[in-house]
């Protein structure tokens, strides 16, 4: 696996997932270690899509807790019934959040972040981590982002 990934220079979104999802599945399929493959999933999301922060919480202790992320230092704990990444947990359902300021209990890790979208893990029906993805513009998350970021989170489970 080369260090870079060979992302097209002038492309749309859609045309930037989709050269990155066979570089990604080639970067986790053969490694089995859970950590290691979250770790390098936030990483190939940041340096492929150029997202301000990419990280995952985990589930453990009846809270969320930190996990691999890329960008600046974050919250550590955040509990179910707060912010957009608990809404996603109960909700069990992706959450686009265009202006976090507009966004009741969102919890500001980072005055630079501006939008958010927050993605559930599922396993056996129930949640087991968030995939939450910051960006230091409003309105940055739409469908599209959605689509390749759920697939990405289903696929972990089957690497
Ligand atoms: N904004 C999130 C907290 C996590 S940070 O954005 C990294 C929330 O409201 O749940």
């Amino acid at each position: 696996m080369s260090e870079t990934f060979h992302m097209p220079e002038i492309a749309t979104k859609k045309e930037r997932y989709e050269a990155l999802l066979p570089q990604w599945i080639a970067l986790v399929q053969h490694e089995t270690d859970w950590i290691a493959n979250l770790a390098n999933t936030a990483a190939a999301l940041k340096q492929a899509m150029h997202f301000f922060w990419v990280g995952f919480y985990l589930v453990k202790d009846n809270q969320l807790i930190l996990g691999p992320f890329q960008g600046p230092v974050a919250c550590t704990r955040i509990p179910f019934d707060k912010g957009v990444c608990g809404a996603c947990y109960r909700e069990k359902k992706t959450i686009i959040v265009p202006d976090v300021e507009k966004f009741p209990g969102h919890i500001a890790c980072s005055s630079l972040s501006k939008s958010e979208i927050v993605i559930p893990g599922i396993k056996n029906n129930a949640v087991v981590f968030v995939l939450d993805i910051d960006s230091d513009q409003l309105n940055q998350f739409d469908e599209v982002d959605q689509f390749y970021l759920e697939k990405i989170t289903t696929q972990l489970f089957h690497v």
